[in-house]
């Protein structure tokens, strides 16, 4: 016992170094006695909570940022995404993107301080960012890469997966896959342990779910939504206040469904549900937001873009009519609608068509051709 007491306390001692050598700048001491950690073959540890708020919240906090710290935040964002930093009273300013939903870097140099310690990289709907040009930047400014890629899992660039290059990760299976909660974390930065209780409720629900799964499985369709007119929500940016989690952990079902998913099949299905959305945009005049879709993506949703405010409502109206949801994304922070910056100019023109693994092909192409 002793033994075991004085390896862990070296093994902690050794973390220490570790901790400090490639920042410097971090002061909490790591413990890893109870976390649900594991090394990831590159050396990132990996945590899993129930939503990708709580693994930033977590590994924000575990950081210790000096008051005067500054986080780049792009200004096209979900301002849940601003929740943890809100809770922890970390400052952010917002960077200005461009219709491609990429960061435009002669503005962001201009917003260059001494208190500038970190910067948010999104990957968009899945799609991969110029991650080399977010490296550099970083590298040249000494600044933390946090890459979001909420919702992106199993995408990858350069073969590499995405949550495998910022010095903080997330990603939110969840939003993707047919599991109720799930986020990973990967991070350079050790965190200290604790352990988190599962989602109560999500849990006692998949017990009954679970009897139904094989019916699950054979259920393929277009969306079908129970709304049957446009939320408000999507017709106007309205600030919706977005709080905090409890902090959670990722169900052990969760985990096991991920474990066992064929990512390439699902990328596979996912491209050509991509595709067919992409035909269907052409013939009413949408703009694609990305010029190509990147092979190794696996796309949350297909964004294009209307001509015309109009034109993307009347496109709302017209998938809320067929029962499929189509919808506008994100929940903008109050600061970016009230700026009327290219945030909000962004999401007044982009739409949003649904990718669902359980989609069948043909009803979605007839409905398309009609
Ligand atoms: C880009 C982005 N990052 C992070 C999050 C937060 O993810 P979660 O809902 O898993 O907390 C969201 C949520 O919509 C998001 O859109």
């Amino acid at each position: 016992m002793v033994a075991g007491k004085i390896t862990r306390y070296l093994s902690n001692i050794n973390n220490i170094r570790e901790y400090y050598t490639p920042y410097g700048r971090y002061s909490r001491v790591p413990f890893y006695k109870y976390f649900d950690r594991e090394t990831a073959d590159d050396g990132y540890g990996v945590y899993r909570f129930s939503h990708s708020r709580t693994s930033l919240l977590v590994s924000l906090d575990a950081i210790q940022f000096d008051e005067n710290s500054v986080i780049l935040v792009p200004e096209f964002i979900c301002n849940v995404v601003l929740a943890p930093l809100r809770q922890l009273g970390l400052k952010y300013v917002f960077y200005e993107i461009n219709d491609q939903l990429e960061p435009i870097w002669e503005s962001i140099n201009k917003m260059l301080t001494f208190n500038i310690k970190a910067i948010i990289m999104v990957h968009y709907f899945g799609q991969p960012q110029n991650i080399d040009q977010y490296l550099e930047f970083c590298s040249n400014h000494n600044i933390l890469l946090i890459e979001d890629n909420a919702h992106g899992y199993g995408s990858s660039y350069n073969g590499k997966l995405l949550g495998h290059f910022g010095d903080i990760a997330i990603s939110s299976p969840w939003k993707t896959f047919p599991i109720y909660n799930g986020s990973y974390l990967y991070t350079k930065i050790p965190l200290e342990s604790r352990k988190y209780p599962h989602q109560p409720l999500k849990i006692i629900k998949r017990y009954f779910e679970n009897a139904f799964i094989s019916f699950w499985d054979n259920l393929e369709s277009i969306n079908v939504l129970s709304r049957k007119s446009v939320p408000d929500i999507y017709k106007k940016p309205i600030y919706i206040q977005e709080d905090m989690l409890p902090i959670w952990c990722m169900d052990k079902y969760s985990d096991l469904f991920l474990n066992s998913v064929d990512l390439n099949l699902v990328r596979k299905k996912r491209h050509d549900i991509y595709c067919l959305w992409n035909l269907m945009c052409k013939k009413k005049g949408l703009e694609p937001v990305f010029k190509c879709l990147n092979e190794e993506s696996i796309p949350s949703i297909y964004p294009a873009f209307a001509s015309s405010y109009n034109q993307s409502l009347e496109i709302l109206k017209w998938g809320y009519d067929r029962g499929i949801d189509v919808h506008k994304w994100p929940n903008l922070p109050e600061k970016i609608i009230s700026s009327g910056g290219n945030g909000v100019k962004i999401w007044k023109k982009m739409i949003c068509f649904p990718i669902n693994i359980n989609m069948n092909l043909k009803n979605l192409r007839d409905i398309i051709n009609k």
